[in-house]
């Protein structure tokens, strides 16, 4: 397993809408297996294989929080909501591909996701709480939305010029304290 680059906003990347996964192949369990590593080592609860430059429709996610429960690793393999709740949720939201920034986003509080295992089985399960943002927040992803795309675009605006700033100093090689 190795650590991947996460690509960070803006990138056209992050705004293509991915492929279906066609073969689950060795090279797409390295994929889920690498994000996994690189999910936990950001840390981050969610990531979705556009933010690490591969434009196909696969997620992972581990919203389990407490330290005394032990780890929930999910890969999702074209994911899709098949059912959403009237009632909505808000959630402080952050993406590891917009560092340090965060927005109340609002989003059904319940969804139902149909999607296939790395062992090619069929699954659905309903997620609600913070499994339910999660797993709409990297979903977006294949689309090429952010969270960001759900709050004022002044606010939008905003986030995205400190981002090109944060972006031009990286690549100058600026560290910022
Ligand atoms: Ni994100």
């Amino acid at each position: 397993m190795s650590l991947r680059p996460i690509l960070l906003h803006p990138d056209p990347r992050l705004r293509t809408a991915a492929r279906p996964v066609g073969a689950i192949d060795d090279s797409l369990r390295r994929l889920a297996d690498d994000m996994l590593e690189t999910m936990y080592d950001a840390p981050g609860i969610g990531l979705a294989a556009p933010q690490v430059g591969q434009l196909v429709r696969l997620i992972v996610m581990d919203c389990v929080k407490a330290e005394d429960e032990a780890p929930r690793p999910m890969v999702l393999v074209n994911p899709e909501i098949t059912w959403t709740s009237d009632e909505t949720g808000v959630y402080e939201e952050g993406c590891l591909s917009i560092p340090e920034h965060y927005a109340e986003v609002t989003r059904p509080a319940e969804v139902a996701v149909r999607w296939t295992a790395l062992d090619g089985s069929a699954q659905e399960e309903r997620f609600a709480g913070l499994w339910a943002t999660c797993v709409q927040h990297e979903i977006d992803h294949l689309d090429g939305r952010l969270f960001i795309d759900h709050i004022s675009a002044v606010r939008r605006g905003m986030i995205t010029r400190k981002m090109e700033k944060l972006k031009r100093d990286r690549a100058r090689g600026i560290e910022r304290a």
